[in-house]
């Protein structure tokens, strides 16, 4: 069964309440335009509802860029994944590598998240990829893997179908470099394999991998052009309906 594309725009800690539901309004037409790909926004916690209303009926899933794993209770600053849904998200990102690698979240606290995030009946974007010096020491494969197996701990093969793995090479978010399109094929290739070992290969084959790095329209087509480049997670030109619109365009086609 082919995959259908997901492309998530990860808007970070930008946005206010005016611009934010004026770009969800333009993302909601681009998604209109591209029913063969899934449309998502990961939008800072405060904007939430008003993103939501401006999305309306459109078909654009509604994400949160983090959450806590605990139900409720005594944690400062922390979101619980029962008011996200009373928010009407839908999806969460997990170990984004801004959260890993400038927050200090560890595996096991991701793999939590993941667990809840999947309990909670919702869709949950993992992301995963490697730091320069890794990729330099040959350790791509290995960090990935390790991520993978770390962040889907105690996930099951039914739960998979609600999970989107999302391939983030560390130096190439936010930095205008992007791995070549053969580079990151193999990445994503080698992730399928793990996913097969780690459940089976119907599982691994139906599992939405994404890439995200540095992604924009001049670079869209040729990656998501990839056999197992199945969407994409877009930060700066997510921020710009002109420059979001065309990279679901071009996950709708491929
Ligand atoms: P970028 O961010 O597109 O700005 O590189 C991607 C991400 O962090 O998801």
């Amino acid at each position: 069964m082919p995959r259908k594309p997901y492309v998530g725009g990860n808007w970070k800690m930008n946005t206010d309440r005016v611009t934010g539901p004026a770009l969800a309004r333009e993302v909601a037409a681009s998604a209109q335009a591209n029913p063969g790909c899934e449309v998502a926004v990961f939008v800072p916690f405060p904007y939430l509802w008003a993103v939501g209303e401006a999305i309306g009926s459109a078909p654009v899933a509604l994400g949160a860029q983090d959450c806590y794993f605990e139900p409720g209770g005594a944690f400062t600053g922390e979101v619980s994944l029962g008011m996200l849904q009373d928010c009407r998200v839908t999806d969460v990102l997990t170990g984004h590598s801004e959260r890993r690698h400038v927050l200090g979240e560890t595996d096991e606290l991701i793999n939590r998240k993941t667990l809840a995030v999947l309990e909670a009946g919702m869709t949950c974007v993992l992301c995963i990829g490697e730091l320069l010096e890794e990729r330099e020491a040959g350790q791509t494969d290995v960090v990935n893997e390790r991520q993978l197996r770390a962040g889907l701990a105690g996930v099951t093969a039914v739960q998979m179908a609600r999970v989107v793995i999302a391939y983030e090479p560390v130096w190439a978010i936010g930095t205008g470099k992007v791995a070549t399109p053969e580079d990151a094929q193999a990445a994503h290739a080698r992730c399928r394999a793990v996913l097969e070992d780690l459940y089976d290969s119907i599982t691994a084959d139906a599992t939405r991998i994404i890439y995200g790095g540095s992604l924009k329209p001049a670079n869209a087509a040729e990656l998501l052009a990839q056999p197992d480049i199945d969407g994409g997670l877009v930060g700066g030109a997510s921020l710009k309906g002109a420059d979001f619109g065309p990279i679901v365009e071009a996950a709708g086609r491929a």
